[in-house]
């Protein structure tokens, strides 16, 4: 595959497509951001900000003349925006873009299990299907991270942890392993996937921060910290199945239990280092979870 040097990164101003950008202004790729017309988002000023209507001709103006569009859209959005992935997919290909990497980042959607533990995973799987058909066209990465890490701790109360009341709640004993992988971090995946784009081509790409547990994570804090947190114990399944009740009674947020179970090992789809990690392939160094806690508290 010819090289990449001009990438387009669509749902711009969120989590993962902000630290996407940062890593691909490391790699001294040409970078595109695109987001909603009323989007107030604002970037730096040698990054291309484009605004669309997410029309078809709207998206193939934006996309003509790049290499690879990566997609971080929301998975949170009433809007739908992970579903919306098809017609992106589809002015990639008119716009003639090499590569597409769609909007993952989370446990193994490979597993087409994946999407009974966590609902809106069906359009992620559907769109690599898609993705997988088109092939003759266009090129896919699809970039799994397990849980993003230092998102999950900025939400007090998800997957148990309360960091500024300095409590947790440990499942199942807390030494259940899981893959963790930073916001930062996953950027740099993206970065580094379209770095190697003849690797990574119409493949899975599995990265991490860490491979940790619970009761990992709470020593490292007790001890970056000097406190001790005070801790109260739970089941995986009581989680889980807390989260289904609630999206079953209409209460979107009850998906957090849901993917906080899937992160503890419903399912076992947060598990993938055993099948082999894609860091080292890719240049991408693990990180440090005590030393990435201390920064991390620290910045508290
Ligand atoms: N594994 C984990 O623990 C974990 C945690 C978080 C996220 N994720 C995954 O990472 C991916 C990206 O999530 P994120 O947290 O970075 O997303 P986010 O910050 O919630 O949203 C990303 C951007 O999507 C755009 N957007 C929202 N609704 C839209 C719509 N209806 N149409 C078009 N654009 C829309 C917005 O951009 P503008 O308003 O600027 O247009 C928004 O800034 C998702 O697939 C998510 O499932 C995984």
């Amino acid at each position: 595959m010819a090289e990449i040097k001009h990438v387009l990164v669509v749902g711009a101003s969120g989590n993962v497509g902000r630290a996407a950008i940062n890593a691909l202004l490391e790699h001294k790729f040409h970078v595109t951001a695109l987001t909603r017309e009323l989007s107030n988002a604002t970037f730096a000023a040698s990054v291309k900000h484009l605004k669309s209507d997410y029309s078809e001709a709207s998206l193939v103006e934006a996309f003509t003349g790049q290499d690879a569009v990566i997609s971080t859209m929301s998975s949170v959005s009433p809007g739908g925006a992970l579903a919306s992935q098809r017609s992106l997919i589809d002015a990639a290909i008119a716009a003639r873009v090499k590569v597409f990497c769609p909007s993952e980042f989370g446990i193994d959607s490979s597993d087409r299990s994946a999407s009974t533990y966590i609902p809106f995973l069906a359009d992620k799987i559907d769109t690599v299907d898609y993705l997988k058909s088109q092939e003759d066209k266009i090129s896919w990465t699809a970039v799994i991270t397990g849980c993003m890490f230092d998102w999950g701790l900025n939400i007090p109360g998800f997957a148990g942890w309360n960091i500024p009341a300095r409590t947790v709640t440990i499942f199942d004993g807390g030494d259940i392993p899981f893959e963790a992988t930073n916001i930062d971090q996953v950027g740099k995946a993206l970065a580094k996937c379209l770095v190697h784009a003849d690797l990574t081509q119409n493949q899975y790409v599995y990265v991490n921060s860490f491979t940790t547990t619970q009761n990992e994570i709470l020593q490292a804090l007790e001890q970056v910290t000097g406190e001790s947190i005070t801790t109260s114990e739970g089941t995986v399944d009581e989680l889980w199945n807390d989260g289904a009740a609630k999206v079953k009674e209409g209460q979107g947020l009850g998906v957090l239990g849901m993917i906080a179970g899937a992160i503890y090992g419903k399912g076992n789809l947060a598990r993938f280092s055993s099948k082999g990690l894609w860091n080292e392939k890719l240049g991408l160094p693990q990180e440090d979870l005590t030393e990435f806690l201390r920064k991390y508290v620290t910045a508290q």
